[in-house]
């Protein structure tokens, strides 16, 4: 992705940092975030087109305020700073920042000053979401002042020559309403970028990438979990290297009805890949046997798993190379290397280090809508593209207490007739995650003239952003009437059905 239009936003710990990332990439170019003490040449051999300035809740006069290396104003690249950073350029560069006098929260009016390639099309009078408490009071020298609110006369700076613009406000949030617009006009504009970040670029690209990385020998392994992730990554190494390429999927038969067989007949068949698949389900579950504690059930399923992984591996021998789904999130998170590493290996099921492998994650630098685009380009079946999370340890930790072959399979069952139901509706897209829980609660009730003393079958499906925070999903009353029907009449160890409207938090999604 070398020769790529690039931006790199600079960031100085504000709260949409990730979201400004999000929307230049919607504008079709490349960026990506670099902490805010990254040194210049790291910055130069990154290759930036173009730099932004995010913004930070500090304030540029505090002792720990954070600020960045001076090289950056000279690398002769067009520069954008918003909110903070704004203030910290306008600093930088000779200017004065002061508290504002009207601290601004909320939407603002703001009237454009100058003709300025920033604001083409926003028209005179535009709206704006400001949350600041200093604003810039003097210009450093070259700037003028292109627009003004009532309480802040320098609401958005330019100097046209040097291509650096300072906005008060935020573009990149939705309260915004023409920020994209501005985003737009910064590279489109201000940069002259032709916009060339598009899927088909990035899949050709990493393939590029892959080749050379693997050389012409190279052995790789992926361990394949069925999930969007992994499968993406196999996907472009195998179009990189064919069958030098070796998938291993674990069965451990804690898994949703039907995702082995999904898996084997999309990678085999599909994409004609080198695919082993491990039954290992009485494995794990004589593992399982007698165990009630969800942390212990998530150490043995894990533990179990790397072993399962590694001696399959050695099987293959000569392997060089471990294909993992980590994704840009995972990596920009806590802005440290080491904090990747922990995610990526929690991905495979926690592949120890002593495997001694190169990583090879080519979907490093996406966000999960990008991944799934790559995906649809990629022609990954729309099942694969739009499957709800499941957890590395599986139906384990949605069956309270002790995991036994019959209770993994009426969970199947429900799970199975609940996914179906929600297709039928037409909401399967709209829910973050559904899934049968099995809270090992047995109550009375009748079928036909008999009594019954059988299972209660829960329903989970929440709504979220990023999985850390949830809310329970508005469930029609027709589609729960339907699964609750349906669970008591075709699964004759169950009788009763309820339905979980707890937030996270308190509660987490996943029910262990
Ligand atoms: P919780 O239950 O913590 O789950 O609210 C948040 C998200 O993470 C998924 N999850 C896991 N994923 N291994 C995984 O790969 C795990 O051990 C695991 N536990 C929870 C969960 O399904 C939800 O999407």
């Amino acid at each position: 992705m070398g020769t790529l239009e690039k931006v790199v936003i600079v960031d100085f710990g504000g709260q949409y940092t990730q979201l400004i990332a999000r929307r230049i990439r919607e504008l079709k170019v490349y960026c990506e975030i670099k902490p805010y003490n990254v040194s210049l040449e790291e910055l130069v051999e990154a290759g930036p087109s173009a730099l932004i300035f995010s913004g930070g809740s500090a304030s540029v006069y505090d002792q720990e305020a954070p600020c960045c290396d001076q090289g950056f104003y000279r690398m002769g690249i067009p520069l954008l700073g918003i909110c903070y950073g704004m203030q910290l350029m306008a600093k930088d560069l000779g200017g004065e920042v002061m508290r504002a006098r009207h601290q601004e929260y909320g939407r603002t009016f703001l009237t454009s000053r100058e003709q300025s390639p920033l604001l083409e099309g926003l028209g005179k009078r535009f709206e704006a979401w400001m949350s600041h408490g200093d604003q810039v009071m003097k210009l450093p020298a070259g700037f003028e002042v292109i627009a003004a609110s009532e309480n802040s006369p320098i609401s958005a700076m330019a100097d046209e020559k040097r291509k650096f613009f300072g906005l008060q406000f935020h573009p990149e949030v939705v309260h915004t309403p023409q920020g994209q617009q501005i985003l737009s006009n910064f590279l489109y504009r201000v940069c002259g970028f032709s916009g060339d970040w598009t899927m088909e670029n990035f899949i050709e690209g990493s393939i590029t990438e892959i080749r050379q990385k693997v050389g012409e020998e190279g052995k790789v392994v992926c361990g394949l979990s069925g999930g969007i992730d992994s499968s993406v990554a196999a996907v472009l190494v195998h179009q990189a290297i064919g069958s030098r390429l070796i998938c291993i999927f674990v069965d451990h038969g804690l898994l949703r009805k039907g995702e082995k067989e999904q898996v084997v007949k999309t990678f085999r068949e599909k994409f004609q890949m080198e695919l082993i698949a491990v039954e290992a389900g009485s494995e794990f579950l004589a593992l399982l046997q007698g165990v009630i504690d969800p942390e212990k059930k998530r150490k043995i399923i894990g533990n179990h798993f790397i072993r399962v992984f590694e001696r399959e591996a050695e099987k293959i021998g000569g392997i060089e190379y471990l294909v993992q789904g980590t994704l840009y999130p995972d990596i920009i998170e806590s802005g440290t290397a080491t904090a990747s590493v922990i995610k990526s290996h929690h991905n495979v099921g926690g592949l120890p280090d002593d495997m001694k492998l190169s990583l090879i994650e080519p979907l490093k630098y996406l966000f999960k809508d990008e991944v799934r685009r790559v995906a649809q380009e990629l022609g990954l079946p729309e099942d694969i593209v739009w499957r709800h999370p499941f957890p590395g340890p599986g139906m384990a930790v949605r069956i309270l207490g002790e995991v036994t072959p019959e209770k993994v399979e009426i969970l199947q069952e429900a799970d199975d007739i609940i996914i179906e139901e929600i297709k039928k509706a037409g909401l399967y897209r709209d829910i973050w995650q559904a899934f049968a829980v099995l809270p090992n609660i047995l109550s009375v009730g009748v079928k036909g003239d008999s009594r019954t003393y059988a299972h209660t079958v829960v329903l989970r499906a929440v709504t979220s952003q990023d999985a850390m925070t949830a809310d329970w999903y508005r469930m029609p009353y027709d589609v729960l009437e339907n699964i609750s029907n349906r669970l008591v009449n075709e699964i004759p160890q169950v009788n009763r059905f309820v339905y979980d409207i707890t937030t996270k938090p308190p509660a987490t999604i996943e029910w262990e």
